[in-house]
């Protein structure tokens, strides 16, 4: 590795450490919320929330492997399966990835789902087996569907033993009917609290020594990355993406150390807070504002005022069989605003204007392309 990286392994997103500082107690109520499942095979069920970027990933994921460790010890057969409901979607490509799960060569296509439903309790009756499911991004669950309710009565509906966790931007239990949360619990929440200064700090330090040598970070630098975070709804995502931007320019630019300028550069050339389970969580009709916004301000443009967005949008909304008057734009462009999308600024006696905050419209762009991808949602141009 280079002079300043000594692995660049926790440098990455999706690495989750072996340990998560100020998670400690969130850790140990899934625990006491799966004792029953440990000791006595009994489903447990949990629905994690917290903003995005808190940890709710890395968390649960820390968790699915504390529980394998732990069934290990006990002897017990314990199966984990992880979902993202960005990547899948409907009820099917859920139940299609639980399968592979127990078997990575199972046939994707050409299955019903009672076909699928069907292997599902063969398995689960050949294995034996306490199944796990985790479903991520769980508000983006189809409005209409029975995966709650099967995996919660699992046994009444003789699939043997299967526990539940949701992990959600936002509470999902009001879309459950009484039944089933009923079967969920109604005690099953873990809520991730935003993370303050001193919580990020250690955050950052754990990354610096996981990944760093020795003595590689200036004060001066520590200290801008936990201003960019601080700026940044308090995402641990920004801490961790501006260290390993700000270490690889440190590197390029042969340093011993990062210093505050490879921060301001790397920060300059960042923009996690657009991340894309942020854009999947807005409506379609909010997806099409950001994109048109994005389109708009491509073509060398700084600000686009809000009258001409509004028949840009239109335009865009009519061409995609989407209905929108203009309370919803101004509600959708508020929205943007306060998730931190767009900038919009009150101009005296004239239309306000909008721009985007930090980040190139390209990058935007591609980023609602790539959401509208792994959703399999349509958008005519
Ligand atoms: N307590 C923590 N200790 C160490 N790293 C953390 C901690 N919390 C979050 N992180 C890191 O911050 C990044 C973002 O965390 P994560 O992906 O789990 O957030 P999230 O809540 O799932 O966000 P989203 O809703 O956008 O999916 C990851 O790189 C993760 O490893
Ligand atoms: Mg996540």
């Amino acid at each position: 590795m280079g002079s300043i990286i000594s692995d660049s392994k926790p440098l990455e997103a999706d690495f989750v450490p072996p340990s998560l500082p100020h998670r400690e107690k969130e850790m140990q109520t899934l625990d006491r919320m799966f004792y029953p499942m440990v000791k006595y095979n009994s489903p447990a069920n949990a629905m994690v929330m917290g903003k995005s970027g808190m940890g709710k990933t890395a968390l649960v994921r820390r968790f699915m492997d504390f529980l394998e460790g732990q069934a290990e010890e006990n002897e017990k057969k314990v199966k984990c399966v992880y979902v993202s409901c960005m990547d899948s979607r409907t009820d099917y490509s859920i139940l299609l990835k639980v399968m592979k799960g127990f078997d990575p060569g199972y046939p994707g296509k050409g299955r019903t789902m009672d076909e699928i439903k069907n292997d599902l309790r063969s398995t689960m009756s050949r294995d034996k087996v306490h199944l796990i499911v985790v479903l991520d991004e769980a508000n983006l669950l189809q409005k209409d569907t029975e995966l709650i309710y099967l995996f919660t009565r699992s046994k009444t509906l003789e699939y043997g033993t299967i526990s539940l966790i949701l992990i959600s931007i936002v509470d999902i239990r009001d879309r459950m009917n009484d039944q089933e949360l009923g079967t969920f619990g109604r005690s099953t929440m873990v809520h991730l609290k935003d993370y303050d200064r001193t919580q990020l700090r250690d955050i950052l330090d754990q990354r610096i020594e996981l990944a760093l040598h020795p003595d590689t970070v200036t004060e001066g630098a520590e200290e801008l990355i936990l201003d960019g975070a601080c700026e940044r709804n308090s995402e641990a995502r920004v801490v961790v993406e501006l260290l390993r931007k700000s270490a690889s320019a440190a590197e390029k630019d042969g340093a011993e150390q990062i210093m505050p300028d490879h921060v301001r550069l790397a920060k300059a050339d960042s923009y996690p807070w657009v991340s894309i389970s942020k854009i999947g969580m807005l409506d379609f009709d909010a997806q099409i504002l950001l994109f048109t916004i994005a389109g708009c301000l491509r073509k060398d443009e700084a600000y686009i005022g809000t009258d001409e967005l509004r028949d840009f949008y239109a335009d865009a909304c009519g061409r995609n069989n989407v209905r929108v008057n203009r309370d919803i734009y101004f509600k959708n462009l508020d929205a943007l605003e306060k998730e931190g999308f767009v900038d919009v600024w009150e101009m005296k006696g004239q239309a306000s204007l909008v721009s985007l905050p930090d980040c190139p419209a390209y990058g935007v762009e591609e980023m609602v392309l790539e959401v509208w991808k792994r959703t399999g949602q349509k958008y005519t141009a």
